[in-house]
């Protein structure tokens, strides 16, 4: 299996390792440059730190930057103002605005501040942007965004487990349609509560990791929620979007799946394979609901319901992410959990469950509207992710 995950040999799975550091000391960064979304390999610039816009970090200062797992060491004199994409009015992804000036977030008693070092995009990312959530959303303007990675670089007086330095990722939003927060992961810096993050596994580089936690919650929130076990069978549809990839996975490396089948179209057959699936079937060519297989589960992530009912045993479980449901389907909304992240650590860390980043990115932070319009052609393989984060 591990073979099967490098770059080399495999299209779709890009793990990015290089190490950057910086002197630790007397220096501040600049930026990151990244000369094509392709980017495999960020490189950064540094400068002396008393060049930094507005001059805001000091010498004493220590920064040391990379895609994987060195520290971000951090100072009291935080600025109070950074860089976001913000919405004011709902609409497609032409409502996204790059402001330079907004209030870095206050951080309260049970949460962190986090320097965001990577963020990923998500379906709900886009659903809220057009107003489809209004009814339960926050305020606007928003700072969209749910999955981060970064350093945390101040905590709230309750904070017990986290404290500045240490590097985390997790969903910031805990309920992801109610009240999601107003200014979330596309910035410079977010709040978060301490129970939202874990500490980042310290295989993965800020890519990998920010690819993670609404994704790999939902995969894995559906999987109990349908009592998923050992032994059991498993239908995955949509295997190679940002939840199916990982379902594929943690039904396999996880919970001991005796059988896994995945659906997709023609050119992402061989990524299922690769992600554990026995059974990489090509929706294009044939229906599913036809198959004589019958499964334990079926875990529908494309919104297939009335057909993913026809493909479960009796007495089985369908999952259902989006769309109507057809009895015996459920349908739930994924509650981000720190504590879930940190199970599964374990996993990350021993290469047995792996991210999935789309071939396309990551995307530049100034290139976030391309990525949310790739995004939302629905063809996504893996996750979008945003990176390098100002
Ligand atoms: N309820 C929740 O808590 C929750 C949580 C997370 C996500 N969601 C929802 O779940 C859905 C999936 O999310 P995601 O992040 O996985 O999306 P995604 O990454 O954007 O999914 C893209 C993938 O879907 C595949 N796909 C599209 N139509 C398909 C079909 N008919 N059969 C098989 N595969 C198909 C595409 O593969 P092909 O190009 O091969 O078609 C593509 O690789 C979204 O609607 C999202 O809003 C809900």
């Amino acid at each position: 299996m591990e073979a099967l995950f490098t770059s080399q040999s495999h299209p779709f799975f890009f793990p990015t390792t290089s190490t950057i550091t910086t002197k630790p000391s007397y220096l501040t960064l600049i930026s990151f440059s990244t000369p094509s979304t392709h980017l495999r390999t960020p490189t950064i610039t540094i400068k002396p730190s008393n060049t930094r816009r507005g001059g805001r970090l000091r010498t004493s200062d220590v920064l040391k930057v990379s895609q994987t797992s060195e520290t971000l060491v951090t100072s009291s004199s935080l600025p109070s103002k950074m860089k976001a994409w913000v919405y004011e009015e709902y609409g497609d992804e032409q409502v996204l605005k790059l402001v330079d000036e907004i209030d870095v977030p206050q951080v309260k008693d049970d949460q962190v501040l986090v320097k965001v070092f990577a963020a990923a995009l998500n379906p709900v990312d886009f659903k809220r942007r057009l107003g489809k959530f209004k009814a339960t959303d926050s305020p606007l303007p928003t700072v969209p965004g749910y999955d981060v990675t970064g350093v945390v670089v101040k905590v709230g007086s309750q904070v017990k487990g986290l404290k500045e330095g240490d590097e985390v990722y997790g969903d910031v939003n805990e309920k992801a349609l109610e009240n999601p927060k107003q200014f979330g992961s596309l910035a410079e810096y977010t709040a978060v509560e301490e129970k939202l993050l874990a500490v980042k596994p310290k295989n993965l580089n800020f890519t990998e990791a920010a690819s993670l936690p609404l994704a790999i919650e939902t995969a894995y929130e559906g999987l109990e929620r349908a009592g998923f076990s050992a032994g059991k069978s498993i239908l995955v549809l949509g295997g190679a979007g940002g939840v199916g990839s990982l379902v594929i996975q943690l039904a396999k490396q996880v919970f001991g799946a005796s059988k896994v089948a995945a659906t997709s179209s023609t050119g992402k057959l061989e990524l299922l394979k690769s992600l554990g699936a026995d059974l990489a079937i090509d929706y294009t060519k044939e229906n599913f609901e036809d198959l004589p297989e019958k499964f334990d589960v079926v875990y529908d992530t494309v919104g297939q319901c009335e057909k993913a009912v026809k493909a479960v045993k009796e007495g089985g479980s369908v999952v259902v992410l989006t769309g109507a449901v057809t009895p015996p389907g459920f349908r739930f909304v994924v509650t981000s959990d720190g504590g879930a992240l940190a199970k599964l650590n374990p996993y990350l860390e021993s290469g047995k469950v792996k991210p999935v980043l789309d071939p396309n990115g990551p995307f530049p932070f100034s290139q976030l509207v391309q990525a949310f319009s790739y995004l939302e052609t629905g063809r996504a393989i893996g996750k979008v992710v945003i990176f390098p984060i100002p």
